[in-house]
């Protein structure tokens, strides 16, 4: 009789013990998954980009003779170039076309396919540029087909690329 309390008494004391240690590793579990799981929503782009839009203003303010024009927060719009130098004009308007010489564009710096349009007078080649111009390799669009720049601009690549001829 004693033999089987014991027995019994040993069982409840490992069953306990069994289930607190269910409880503890459950609660580190959820502590650790938690964390896990905040960090890689905080990390996700989508989420990030949802709570800008939930937290951003509701309204923004321009006020007259005092901005820009622009409203507050928000960039100003480049400025009509002009301040822009001739080389970032040619890269980002003119090489695609005048780098490889790709559909009849001179190619910078090849002096043969330049020579006879340098001949022409830096006027000439202006006024190509800025208007398009029909040769007979190809055709050149009217301010390579970036009509925001201004004529300035586009006098300012020619001058670069007329540059790199010599
Ligand atoms: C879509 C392609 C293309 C782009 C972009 C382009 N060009 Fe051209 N360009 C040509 C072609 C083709 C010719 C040759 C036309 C011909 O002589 O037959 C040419 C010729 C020229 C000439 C020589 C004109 C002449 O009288 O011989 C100049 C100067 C010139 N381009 C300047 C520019 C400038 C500056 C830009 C950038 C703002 C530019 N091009 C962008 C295709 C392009």
């Amino acid at each position: 009789m004693s033999h089987d309390r014991k027995f019994f008494d040993t069982m409840s004391l490992l069953l306990g013990l069994l289930v607190v240690f269910i409880f503890v590793i459950f609660f580190v579990a959820r502590a650790i998954i938690a964390d896990k799981q905040n960090a890689f929503l905080m990390e996700d782009p989508t989420y990030q980009e949802e709570l800008a839009k939930r937290i951003a203003p509701v309204a923004r303010v321009a006020i007259a003779g005092q901005s820009d024009g622009t409203v507050a927060g928000e960039s100003k719009p480049e400025p009509a170039a002009a301040t822009r130098s001739g080389e970032d004009i040619y890269n980002s308007s003119c090489v695609t076309c005048h780098g490889v010489g790709i559909a009849g564009a001179p190619k910078v710096g090849d002096h043969d396919a330049w020579a006879p349009r340098i001949d022409q007078g830096l006027p000439t080649l202006y006024d190509h540029a800025i208007n398009g111009y029909q040769g007979n390799t190809g055709m050149m669009p009217p301010k390579g087909g970036a009509m925001n720049l201004s004529d300035d601009d586009v006098k300012a690549a020619v001058d670069y690329m007329a540059r790199l001829y010599r």
